[in-house]
């Protein structure tokens, strides 16, 4: 984002936000309020800059890529991680397809932040304290991710800043309720640069976060190294990455766990982004160099 500044929808003549439509955004400050609805709250994701990713997501997001695990795993009994699930709203399609699963955990670097209001202003935080997003009456902006913005709005954020803090959780009103209504369904912070502590699960799904808009090859061979050591003895890792490609559609990746790397079990027609990283990981060393 050139310059991480928006006007909010609904504030401004109907003329001029629809002249300059993609730069008016909902208010994200909604995840705030406990009346929001689902679909506003999805929405609010795509607002949430966190720890150098976004946590954007939409419904019915990744059918396809889904269907590879549906028709090639047998997943009665099984244990399934939703690595960097944002606010489980994909998790939740996945959850309703399949049968007789174990656990299903949702997990997320990030499942909760913190925010502060002051009159109009809101001000959403990162778990390090840091201010995020600054929303007003009339626009919204992201301090972090732009010096020249941080100045620009330091005294509005000096002024939220001495308001109390107060937690929100970044999951899905329809999750929570998920959540409340099924016991397998768990929730865990996990950063998957990190090995997942046991019992380790059955199969990883990592949608959207290993992806070479947020890090480089090296760094994404090293979360798969992890990955490999978080899966269970021939557990599965489920890749999958929408494209910003036109016309492209969502692309995934069905992965057995082997002793010393990953083994191909079915892909999607089109190969997913870090598909050759995945087949030429050498998991205990380094990654070795994919073909084109
Ligand atoms: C683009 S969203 C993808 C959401 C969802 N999987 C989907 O496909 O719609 C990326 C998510 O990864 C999370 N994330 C970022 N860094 C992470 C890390 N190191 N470990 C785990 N999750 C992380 C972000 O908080 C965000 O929710």
């Amino acid at each position: 984002m050139l310059l991480p500044l928006r006007l909010l929808r609904d504030r401004w003549p109907t003329w001029l936000e629809r002249t300059a439509d993609r730069f008016v955004w909902s208010d994200p400050s909604v995840i705030t309020r406990p009346d929001v609805t689902s679909e506003r709250f999805r929405e609010a994701m795509s607002a949430i800059h966190v720890g150098g990713t976004i946590k954007i997501t939409s419904s019915d997001r990744h059918p396809e890529p889904d269907s590879l695990l549906i028709d090639h795993v047998d997943t009665t009994g099984l244990v399934i991680a939703d690595v960097g699930a944002s606010d489980g709203s994909t998790s939740l399609d996945l959850v309703r397809r399949l049968e007789g699963f174990a656990g299903y955990v949702i997990s997320d670097l990030f499942l909760e932040i913190s925010w502060a209001r002051a009159g109009r202003r809101t001000v959403l935080y990162d778990p390090a304290g840091e201010p995020i997003l600054l929303t007003g009456h009339r626009f919204l902006a992201w301090p972090s991710i732009s010096r020249v913005i941080r100045t620009l709005v330091g005294p509005a954020l000096r002024r939220v800043g001495r308001e109390p803090r107060q937690p929100v959780t970044l999951l899905n009103p329809e999750v929570v309720a998920l959540l409340a209504r099924d016991p397998r369904v768990t929730t865990r912070e996990h950063d998957v640069f990190t090995e997942w502590p046991d019992p380790k699960p059955d199969v990883i799904k990592v949608a959207n976060l290993l992806r070479r808009l947020y890090f480089g090859d090296e760094d994404i061979a090293r979360a798969l190294r992890a990955l490999h050591a978080s899966l269970a003895p021939g557990g599965h890792l489920l890749i999958v990455d929408n494209s910003r490609e036109p016309g492209m559609p969502p692309r995934g990746g069905l992965y057995r766990r082997e002793d010393t790397g990953f083994a191909l079990v079915a892909e999607t027609p089109n190969t997913p982004e870090i598909g050759a990283l995945v087949l030429g990981l050498d998991a205990a060393g380094a990654s070795k160099t994919p073909e084109a």
